[in-house]
């Protein structure tokens, strides 16, 4: 599949307030589909217990949507659409990052305390990726 060079594809990707309750007892934060995120829930997944300087990502999703929450402590996010990038540093449980099918990925920086939480359009299928940045770029018409 080729997908031809949209230079709008990186202005896609934004922040999203997720709707957090906070009291004495701590926070409750939640996420419905289709409401707080702009796609059908049909996957869950996480990352925890990071080692420190450890990086994951490095790929993109043909067709695959993404929410990034950091659940607790800190990450960065950098989104690359095989020209230009946009960096997101995740820091608060009410905030979520929406990332776009054909998106290249990296996280980076997490925090000890780390927990990435992802919300994602599609169940788990190892051909929805590239994990080339070469094959990615070319792709992308580049
Ligand atoms: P990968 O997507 O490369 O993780 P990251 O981008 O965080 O480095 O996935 C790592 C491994 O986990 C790979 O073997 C595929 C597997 N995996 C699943 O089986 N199901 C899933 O939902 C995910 C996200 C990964």
């Amino acid at each position: 599949m080729t997908t031809h060079l949209d230079s709008s594809l990186l202005a896609l990707s934004r922040l999203v307030a997720l709707p957090t309750i906070v009291d004495e007892r701590g926070g409750l934060g939640f996420v419905e589909s289709e409401r707080h995120v702009p796609f059908d829930v049909k996957r869950v997944y996480y990352l925890y217990q990071t080692t420190a300087g450890s990086s994951r990502g490095a790929h993109a999703h043909k067709l695959l949507e993404q929410v990034v929450i950091a659940g607790s402590g800190s990450f960065v996010v950098t989104l690359d659409d095989g020209v230009a990038t946009r960096r997101f540093e995740l820091t608060s449980p009410s905030v979520g990052l929406y990332i776009p099918r054909m998106l290249w990925r990296d996280l980076s920086d997490f925090s000890a305390d780390a927990f990435c939480l992802v919300l994602a359009s599609e169940y788990y299928d190892e051909a929805d990726y590239y994990r080339s940045y070469a094959d990615y770029r070319s792709a992308r018409g580049l």
